[in-house]
């Protein structure tokens, strides 16, 4: 049970209410970017970078996470530590140790957790974005050639609460920064 400043998210899509009759729960994004909001390429990462994969790790352990099919084909494997909830429009598409639902207001729904962790990918970022209210993102300072992106976080809607950032090493080739954003 937990209560936040956040607007409810009731306020923001309505037919949400019915999750929120006795909690409220936290919908996260967790995201990494370039500084153009690029997140991918050819159903993969634009690169890798460990300290971002580690801190994607330590902030969803324990939570569900949900995302697209397209998303969870493109990690080949299950994330231990979580409900791993996987969304696509086809009926008959199985996959153990994963739940998979048609819809993401069906997922989300399925959820009693205080925070859920929306992972991704664009598709199911874009769909989910209004009922965010909270954005766990990584900048990495450089530009990829993508064909996915993010959508804008508008500062008019989110404020940045937190910022940490760390210049490249031998491990992480791009200069990056860990940021939250929590809606207004
Ligand atoms: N940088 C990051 O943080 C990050 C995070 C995650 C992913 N990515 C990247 O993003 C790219 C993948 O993104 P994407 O947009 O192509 O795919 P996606 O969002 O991962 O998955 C799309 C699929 O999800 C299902 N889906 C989407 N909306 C749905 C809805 N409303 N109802 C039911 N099912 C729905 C459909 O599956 P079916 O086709 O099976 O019906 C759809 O094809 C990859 O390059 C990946 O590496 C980046």
């Amino acid at each position: 049970m937990i209560i936040l400043k956040y607007p409810p998210v009731h306020n923001i899509i309505d037919n949400f209410a019915v999750i929120l009759d006795s909690f409220i729960m936290i919908i996260a994004a967790i995201v990494v970017t370039d500084l153009n909001n690029a997140i991918g390429k050819d159903n993969q990462l634009l690169c890798h970078l460990p300290a971002d994969l580690k801190f994607f790790k330590k902030t969803t352990m324990g939570a569900p996470i949900i995302m697209g099919r397209k998303t969870y084909e493109s990690i080949g494997r299950l994330l231990p530590g979580r409900r791993n909830m996987v969304i696509t429009r086809s009926s008959d598409y199985k996959l153990e140790g994963a739940e998979i639902y048609h819809t993401l207001e069906t997922a989300l729904k399925n959820c009693t957790e205080e925070k859920v962790f929306i992972i991704g990918g664009a598709e199911i970022f874009n769909h989910a974005f209004p009922m965010i209210t909270e954005i766990y993102r990584t900048v990495i300072k450089t530009s990829f050639v993508a064909d996915t992106h993010f959508p804008d976080i508008n500062t008019m809607e989110f404020d940045m609460d937190w910022q940490e950032c760390h210049g490249a090493d031998e491990k992480n080739k791009y200069d990056y920064c860990f940021q939250r954003w929590l809606r207004l």
